[in-house]
């Protein structure tokens, strides 16, 4: 029998990473790095795709032989690159970035949303592929000019790295789901919403299950592949419908399974999404986003408010928005459920007597309100049962987590294993039940609600969000 190892890559937005299971052994990364990060213009967020698959093959070398491998993308973000030579035509383009602003506001303005609701039960923002694939398609020459040849790939991250790492042109239901191209009843590309973007759906790689055959690479069959958030999502032990998680990466992104139903045009601004496909059979799961969350902590970083990240397990003063200081964290505009590009960061409250520290307690404190907006939208729609899951590095404050609890005025679980997107590729990846013990249902950190003051700080940040809305305009 071949080695039990299963390995888990995680190729996210800001590093990535390599996981190893093996029964017997705890999990562990053998293998982590951080890649470039460009903004060549105000609002454009680029990744170099051959810095990434570099990275992606360092890490299989670090990991090993293994029976399965699992590989998470970063979802929307996506690429053009040339079907001989397999070069890219492109840098990734991120999903942060904002570049079709103008294109979705005319698509918009042409009554588009009708149908990217209908069809992929979508939005329309420039965060999803398809706008950031029409870009390519019109502004890059040498892009056209491979389309004229019959040359052009398009597609998200996943399907660029297995065309390098296994000859094949292939994307998973998931993350066809994250494009606005694919019509997420059917699991197909829509002919009607690629025609609208204008991207060929001839272009675009095959769809299949997030776990099946993807290819060979030397180190073993790659067996499952799919977004990030869903890899989490599954790395959570979330299986039936009002299971629910929240990551807080570089944005905060919270699913909830929903089954085999598809909530159909989530009020207020969820996204139904494919959860995972298995065996032909799709499980489905709402979506809903905040776009800056590690983001905005790690700018306070850079400006100089702290130093260390040990600084903000605890803090001596009361929640900054009891004394009346918020911060709203929309560096990037607001997603769910406002879907509002043009809202700009907003501090409010501020005083003479303020210091970096209350500033960085209402850093912290906005993304969780934030969080606590999206939170309270799905449950209404759900609910969700039990504790809130949580994981990512903005989770790993103490304060934060406590904070949430008490806004929510609910239980927050937060997971004590904090790799849970590479271990949730890494088993859906496995073809038989070894992983079953890293499934780590409810291993974690309770945070229970202490105050009853929630309530009252939400609705002074709702004013907060009010005032930042529309300020880019
Ligand atoms: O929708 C974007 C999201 O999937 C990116 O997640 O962990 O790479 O920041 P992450």
């Amino acid at each position: 029998m071949t080695s039990p190892r299963i390995i888990g890559l995680d190729q996210g937005t800001t590093s990535t990473r390599a996981l190893v299971l093996e029964p017997g052994m705890p999990p562990r990364i053998v293998h982590a790095v951080r890649h470039q990060q460009s903004f060549p213009q105000p609002g454009w967020v680029e990744h170099d795709p051959l810095e990434l698959l570099a990275n992606l093959r360092a890490c299989l070398d670090a990991a090993g032989e293994a029976e399965a491998i699992g590989l998470a993308n970063q979802g929307e973000s996506c690429l053009a690159w040339d079907k001989v030579t397999k070069q890219p035509l492109s840098p990734v383009i991120v999903w942060q970035d904002n570049r079709t602003a103008g294109m979705v506001a005319a698509l918009t303005a042409a009554g588009a949303l009708t149908e990217t609701l209908a069809r992929a039960g979508l939005p329309l923002d420039p965060y999803f592929s398809a706008s950031k694939l029409a870009w390519l398609m019109t502004e890059l020459p040498e892009v056209k000019t491979a389309h004229r040849a019959g040359r052009l790939c398009l597609g998200t991250t996943d399907a660029f790295f297995l065309h390098h790492l296994t000859d094949r042109f292939v994307t998973d239901v998931t993350t066809a789901s994250r494009t606005s191209l694919m019509n997420l009843e059917t699991g197909d590309w829509d002919p009607v919403l690629c025609d609208l973007f204008g991207v060929p759906m001839d272009c675009l790689p095959a769809i299949q299950d997030s776990a099946g055959d993807f290819g060979r690479v030397a180190q073993g069959p790659i067996r499952a592949s799919l977004v990030d958030q869903q890899a989490a999502l599954y790395g959570h032990g979330c299986r039936v419908p009002g299971d629910a998680k929240i990551t807080f990466g570089t944005g905060a992104f919270a699913l909830a399974v929903t089954g085999q139903t598809i909530v159909k045009r989530p009020e207020r601004g969820l996204l139904p999404t494919a959860a995972w496909r298995l065996a032909g059979q799709t499980t489905y799961a709402v979506d809903g986003g905040v776009y800056d969350a590690g983001a905005a902590v790690e700018w306070a970083r850079q400006l100089g408010l702290f130093a260390d990240f040990d600084e903000l397990s605890a803090f001596d003063a009361p929640p900054a928005i009891a004394r009346g200081l918020a911060f709203v964290p929309a560096l990037s505009g607001l997603a769910c459920p406002y879907w509002d590009r043009s809202a700009g960061a907003v501090w409010i409250g501020m005083t003479g007597g303020t210091t970096r520290r209350d500033m960085v307690q209402a850093v912290l404190e906005g993304v969780a309100l934030r969080a606590a907006e999206v939170i309270r939208e799905i449950d209404r729609q759900l609910p969700i049962a039990g504790a809130i899951r949580i994981d990512g590095g903005v989770a790993r404050s103490n304060y934060f987590s406590q904070f949430l609890a008490d806004v929510l005025n609910r239980d927050v679980l937060r997971m004590d294993f904090d790799e849970l997107t590479a271990l949730g590729c890494a088993t859906l990846a496995c073809p038989r039940d070894i992983t079953k013990p890293f499934v780590l249902r409810d291993s974690g950190r309770l945070f229970a609600p202490q105050t009853g003051e929630g309530s009252g700080w939400t609705s002074l940040f709702a004013d907060a969000v009010s005032r930042s809305q529309g300020w880019r305009r």
